[in-house]
C-alpha cells in the first residue's frame, strides 16, 4: 500500500457489512487503525466494531466528514441521500468521496456531494471474504492518483477494475453482483439433482460446491480459454456432449441473456426510484 495513503484519515459513513469487510482487509494490509474512523446510525454496532478493530468512533456524520480525507459512504442506497442532506455543505476539493451504494448514479451523487473528488464503487458479496469482483466509476477519467487510491483501498476485497461509463457499471453490476445470485441459482438446480439420485444433502451441496470451484479453478490458472477446456473434457458423441447439446437445444445463452438485460432494466428502474 502507498506510504502516503497510510498517512490519510478514511471515514466509514455507515458500520455494517460492507464497512466491516473494508476495515478487516485495510488493517490486515498494514493500514494503521489509528487513522480509522467511522459513524452509524445505531451506536450499539459502532461501540462493538471500535472494540473489535481498535478504530476511532465518531458518533456524527457531520464531524466525521470534517475529521477525514476519505469518505467511504457504506449506507443501504434508500438511506444514502437523506444522509446525506445535512453533511453536503462540509465537502471540498479536498476530501475524496467513495460511494459503495447501488443504484445511485454519479450525476445524483455530485448534486450531494459538489466540489469532492468522487468514484462509485461496486464490490459484489464475495468481496466479504476477499474474493470479489470490484468496479469502479470516477467522476473524473483524468484525475491521476484518484485511480490508484481507489484500487489500493479495494484491492484487499478481491480483483480491482476501473470501468468508464455508467453503462459499463451496469454490466458489472449485472454480470458479477447479481451474477452471483446467478450462479447460486444454476448451484440450486445442480444439488437438487444430485440429492434425487440418492446422496445426501451434505454431499450433494460437497459435490455441486467442488464442481463450481474447481472448474473455476481450473479456468483462472489455465493459458487457454473456457471454450478449449470445454473441448477437453467433450468426446465427440460422448456423454459430455449429449448433455451439452441438449443444453443448446434448450437456449440456456438465450435464456440468460434476457435475464441479465432483465436485470439491467430493473437497475435503471431503481436509480430513477431512489429519491
Ligand atoms: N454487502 C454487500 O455484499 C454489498 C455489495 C455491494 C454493495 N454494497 C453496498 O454497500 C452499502 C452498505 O451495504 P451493507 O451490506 O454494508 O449494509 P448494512 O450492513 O445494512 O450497513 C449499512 C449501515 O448504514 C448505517 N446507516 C443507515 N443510515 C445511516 C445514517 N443516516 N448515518 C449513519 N449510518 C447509517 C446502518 O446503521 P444501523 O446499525 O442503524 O442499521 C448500517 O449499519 C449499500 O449501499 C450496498 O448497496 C454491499
Amino acid at each position: 500500500m502507498n506510504p502516503l495513503l497510510k498517512s490519510q484519515k478514511i471515514g466509514f459513513l455507515g458500520a455494517g457489512n460492507m464497512a466491516q469487510a473494508m476495515i478487516k482487509g485495510l488493517i490486515e494490509g498494514g493500514f494503521p487503525a489509528k487513522n480509522i474512523f467511522a459513524s452509524n446510525r445505531s451506536e450499539g454496532k459502532l461501540h462493538k466494531l471500535a472494540e473489535t478493530f481498535k478504530i476511532n468512533p465518531v458518533f456524527s456524520n457531520d464531524e466525521l466528514v470534517d475529521t477525514c480525507d476519505i469518505i467511504i459512504l457504506a449506507i443501504k442506497p434508500q438511506d444514502l441521500l437523506q444522509a446525506l442532506e445535512p453533511v453536503t455543505r462540509s465537502f471540498d476539493e479536498h476530501k475524496i468521496v467513495i460511494s459503495v451504494a447501488a443504484g445511485i448514479r454519479m450525476e445524483k451523487l455530485e448534486r450531494y456531494v459538489q466540489g469532492a473528488r468522487l468514484a462509485r464503487v461496486m464490490p459484489n458479496t464475495p468481496s466479504l471474504i476477499g474474493r470479489g469482483v470490484i468496479g469502479y466509476l470516477l467522476n473524473d477519467d483524468d484525475d491521476s492518483g484518484l485511480d490508484s487510491t481507489v484500487e489500493d483501498l479495494f484491492q484487499p476485497l478481491g480483483r480491482v477494475i476501473q470501468v468508464h461509463d455508467e453503462d459499463q457499471f451496469e454490466a458489472l453490476m449485472v454480470s458479477c453482483s447479481s451474477g452471483t445470485g446467478f450462479v447460486f441459482e444454476m448451484m440450486m438446480y445442480w444439488q437438487d439433482w444430485i440429492e434425487e439420485h440418492g446422496f445426501s444433502v451434505e454431499e450433494a451441496r460437497m459435490m455441486t460446491i467442488e464442481t463450481f470451484v474447481g472448474a473455476s479453478l481450473l479456468a483462472a490458472q489455465a493459458r487457454e480459454g473456457v471454450e478449449d477446456l470445454q473441448a477437453r473434457v467433450t468426446s465427440k458423441k460422448g456423454v459430455t456432449a449429449a448433455g451439452l447439446q441438449s443444453m443448446r437445444e434448450l437456449e440456456i445463452e438465450r435464456a440468460l441473456r434476457i435475464s441479465f438485460e432483465k436485470a439491467a432494466m430493473r437497475n435503471k428502474e431503481m436509480a430513477r426510484e431512489i429519491k
